[in-house]
């Protein structure tokens, strides 16, 4: 049996009809930029991450910048994060002027551990950035707390976690802003780069919407310099049909991960990502942790199961940090993680029988390692 580790295809083409006469629309009426589908889109993200202001960029790289220029980081600021997420999370603090401060996250939720924040906080920290890792959101009533006490902002990057809940509050509104990606492969993906920023705050969603818009406040007015960081139609346009299958979607993924969970509990060997309290996650990977995990993934591979990694090598020990001069041995738990995990296949179409031949593939393959 072949299992894809995620099948877009099937997805877009139980959408087509929805998605192919806005885009004619969108074509014949010439209206690539800016427009109704984006305001239509924004004011739906909003509603559904229960946020004031959604403002619709380029990409979760985008908006993660964005956020953090219109916070104002200035050179040399402090931006406290974790070492086990893509890139992007990083990249936006260097490229807003700041000093990334990495901490070591949590054995069991992956996610940024809180009780090492305060030791890592100096008198140049201006905020902390948690990434709600796979779909599940950090512990952010404790990041909240710390960060209040040390008049810190904290930055959601909720770039993997399209409406997860915290304590019965949605991702997106649990920090001053948060940072979404519409990247394809994402629980909601455009058809193309997208992404978005929510937040309560008026005055940043002003300045998010002049930054992505090359500071203009309005037609060849720049009151900064800014950047070419708009949602363009044809992604807002698939993302507002997306948008309505999203929570079916989400509990589709999360009916998977329980299955998953189910077939291989107690199984030597396999550890299972384990779910916070209190917390909906929303699965955008599964990823557990094995011993050997590349032969356990040639093996995968060669049942006809794709398995990936998110992420193999940790930040602080990618060649473009290299400066920073953190060994091995700097981060233990991002890095056993970093050793062990695998991403086994996630999406909501996934059946009941490619799961179970994955999970008897798998129990096969570390039995007989
Ligand atoms: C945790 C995280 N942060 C940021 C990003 C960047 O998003 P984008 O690829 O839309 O720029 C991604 C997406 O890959 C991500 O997974």
């Amino acid at each position: 049996m072949e299992v894809p580790f995620l099948d877009l295809k099937s997805q877009n083409s139980s959408l087509r009809d929805e998605i192919l006469p806005r885009w004619e629309e969108i074509l014949a009426s010439a209206g690539f930029i800016g427009g109704h589908y984006v305001t239509g889109f924004e004011h739906g993200f909003a509603q559904a991450c229960n946020s004031r202001y959604c403002v619709a960029v380029n990409s979760g790289t985008d908006a993660l910048r964005f956020i953090l220029l219109a916070l104002d980081l200035q050179p040399g600021d402090e931006v406290i994060t974790v070492p086990n997420t893509f890139i992007a999370t990083t990249e936006a603090i260097s490229q807003a002027g700041g000093k990334i401060v990495f901490i070591d996250i949590d054995p069991l939720t992956y996610n940024i551990d809180p009780t090492k924040i305060e030791a890592a906080i100096t008198p140049k920290t201006k905020g902390i950035i948690p990434v709600h890792l796979y779909g599940q959101p950090a512990e952010m009533d404790t990041i909240n707390k710390i960060a209040a006490k040390h008049n810190l902002w904290v930055v959601e990057d909720a770039c993997q976690a399209h409406l997860a809940e915290y304590h019965g509050r949605k991702a997106g509104s649990l920090g001053v802003a948060a940072a979404f990606s519409f990247y394809p492969g994402k629980n909601l993906g455009a058809c193309g780069d997208a992404g978005a920023v929510t937040t309560n705050d008026p005055q940043i969603a002003d300045q998010i919407r002049i930054l992505r818009d090359h500071g203009q406040e309005k037609k060849y007015h720049h009151i900064s310099e800014g950047f070419n960081g708009r949602c363009d139609a044809i992604q807002a346009a698939a993302l507002q049909v997306k948008l309505k299958h999203l929570p079916q979607w989400n509990e589709a993924r999360r009916h998977n991960a329980a299955l998953y969970h189910k077939l291989l509990k107690n199984i030597k060997g396999i550890t299972l990502p384990t779910q916070t309290e209190n917390c909906l996650p929303v699965y955008h990977l599964f990823v557990i942790l094995v011993d050997d995990r590349n032969q356990v993934m040639t093996a995968l591979n060669e049942k006809g199961i794709s398995a990936a990694l998110h992420y193999p090598v940790p930040l602080h020990r990618q060649k473009a940090y290299a400066e920073m001069n953190l060994e091995e041995g700097s981060f233990p738990v991002a890095e056993e993680c970093a050793r062990k995990l695998l991403s086994l296949p996630m999406f909501p179409e996934l059946t009941k029988e490619q799961i179970t031949y994955v999970c008897e593939s798998l129990k096969e393959i570390i039995l007989n390692k």
